[in-house]
């Protein structure tokens, strides 16, 4: 099983990431961090505490993260994409449970030291919390197994700007702290979670699946309605953050997935984006200097029903 620490701004895909950490057999859930993002950090950290009690998960400790982007001043939120709750307006609204005392990178810090190179960090929001845990503990790429994110895009276009994915873009200097530090970043970008998509059909077998199943249905109707006026002209939505789960556990093995050299843009009109160094493609992707960014570039579509499954056999048990 894949120790791993979950770092999310609990929006509905972000859910739907940590219901499948929470109830999937190859993950070890040891800690969920929340973080701005989708949502404000209070609004992540009560979907994130949901979240783990919905899963039949209540030992897994939540601890609050960053509020706002590590030098930007003003936060933005999307809300329209996610509904006020970040649960697509159809979430309980209740609090369930407190989040640790700790910050959420002192709980990414401590579980990697308890468990030195065997702790996968799985971020699925901007990556405030990560930089700052690479403030407080320089040496944390040496204690962990590896970092997974969902962000960014290698070859496909941004969902913020023409450039930029929405995770990168909300904070790219903690984005660009990670990509420079001394480990390899695996990085699930739109090249791939665009090409999952979740539909009604999905959400009519979800709803079979006892009251797990019908929340998580519930939460993606409004999704999938976003999605259908921006993206896909048809109701489905981007499944996004479980790809980045199932990568790092190694229950979805990419198609293709180079080691390159990447950077992420801080400034100007390509602020936020991932420039990965794809010159090798048409040669296979020949071994590069200084390549550290491994960009997931193909994985299969049918994953999405693989998620429902489980979520549904959960919902049954
Ligand atoms: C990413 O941004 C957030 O809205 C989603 O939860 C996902 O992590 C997609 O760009
Ligand atoms: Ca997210």
């Amino acid at each position: 099983r894949v120790k791993m620490v979950l770092d999310c701004d609990t929006g509905v895909d972000d859910t739907l990431a940590i219901l499948y950490a929470a109830l999937h057999p190859a993950v070890e859930l040891l800690g969920v961090g929340s973080v701005w993002g989708n949502v404000d950090l209070d609004t992540a950290t009560r979907n994130c505490l949901h979240t783990v009690h919905l899963a039949g998960r209540p030992e897994v400790p939540v601890a609050r993260g960053a509020d706002r982007p590590l030098l930007q001043t003003d936060p933005v939120f999307a809300y329209h994409v996610h509904g006020d709750d970040g649960q697509g307006n159809a979430g309980t609204g209740r609090a369930v449970g407190a989040p640790a005392t700790e910050s959420a990178a002192e709980q990414m810090i401590r579980i990697a030291r308890e468990h030195p190179g065997e702790v996968e960090i799985v971020a699925v929001g901007p990556l405030t919390n990560v930089a700052i845990a690479l403030g407080l503990c320089p040496e944390l790429p040496s204690l962990v197994r590896g970092i997974t994110i969902m962000g960014g895009a290698a070859l496909a276009p941004g969902n913020v700007t023409e450039v930029a994915e929405a995770n990168i873009w909300c904070d790219p200097d903690a984005a660009a702290a990670v990509f420079n530090a001394a480990w390899t970043v695996t990085m699930i970008g739109l090249d791939v979670t665009m090409l999952t998509t979740l539909d009604d059909g999905h959400r009519a077998r979800l709803d079979t699946g006892g009251t797990l199943g019908r929340y998580v249905s519930g939460i993606l109707d409004h999704y999938i309605g976003y999605f259908a006026e921006v993206a896909f002209g048809e109701r489905r939505s981007c499944m996004h953050d479980a790809l980045a789960v199932a990568v790092a556990a190694g229950t979805l093995v990419p198609d293709l997935a180079p080691l390159v050299r990447a950077y992420v843009s801080t400034e100007g009109p390509t602020r936020g984006q991932t420039v990965c160094d794809l010159r090798g493609m048409y040669m296979g992707f020949p071994e590069q200097e200084g390549a550290r960014c491994r960009p997931v570039l193909r994985t299969d579509p049918a994953f999405a029903d693989e998620v429902v499954d489980l979520l549904i056999a959960a919902g049954d048990a």
